[in-house]
């Protein structure tokens, strides 16, 4: 079999495994989340180059571990996956690197990707965090932590630490302050850079009706 028929089936395996996995997510992290990182991914490849079937793989499986999902699971989903897929060893340690790089720790913590693979799913991952969709998603994982939508109160803080991060109970608007907004200079590419800028825009607009509402100034 050739290597791309190889390949082509690990894809379809991982992406149904995937869907199934994920379908009745709610917290913003189900199978379109996935679908649309996979996507903007190799729509990224097109112009920066990179591993196709690498980014697809490690986007597709980007969420499996997820500490925000998961907790702290002890045995890695993916790295069990991968080993009954039977795929090659060096294309399996480049999937599994990429994936420990491509998550959002903290606004002071530094989590670098290093390959234009990893670059290119992290960038998706991101702006798939951002905008229209990434206010969606923003109020969907709040609710499904049962966090305020908004305190007047609780001022948003920049954590450098990731312990901190994760224990933080704030609510949504603050996550606008402590991630959304800083990810447009956190992104790897310049093709990335260019698709943020509107979705910058939107969540600034956004931000700016919701407080005159908040204050009846509409
Ligand atoms: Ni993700």
């Amino acid at each position: 079999m050739s290597l791309k028929i190889q390949q082509n089936r690990y894809l379809r395996k991982t992406e149904s495994y995937i869907q199934d996995h994920f379908q009745d997510e709610g917290s913003g992290h189900d199978w379109w989340h996935i679908y649309r990182v996979r996507n903007v991914a190799l729509k990224l490849a097109e112009i920066e180059g990179g591993n196709k079937f690498i980014i697809e793989m490690a986007a597709l499986l980007h969420d499996l571990d997820d500490w925000k999902l998961n907790g702290e699971s002890e045995v890695s989903k993916t790295k069990r996956w991968l080993d009954d897929l039977g795929i090659l060893i060096s294309d399996k340690n480049k999937i599994l690197e990429i994936i420990g790089q491509v998550s959002f720790k903290g606004a002071g913590v530094g989590n670098k990707a290093i390959s234009i693979e990893a670059k290119l799913v992290q960038d998706a991952d991101r702006l798939d965090a951002i905008g229209a969709i990434g206010i969606a998603r923003t109020f969907a994982y709040g609710g499904s932590k049962g966090r305020l939508i908004y305190h007047p109160g609780i001022k948003p803080e920049m954590y450098d630490n990731f312990e901190e991060y994760k224990r933080n109970t704030a609510p949504s608007i603050n996550h606008f302050y402590e991630k959304l907004l800083l990810l447009k200079n956190l992104l790897n590419t310049n093709s990335a850079k260019k698709m943020a800028e509107k979705r910058h825009r939107f969540m600034e607009d956004f931000l700016t009706q919701f407080y005159a509402e908040w204050r009846n100034k509409m």
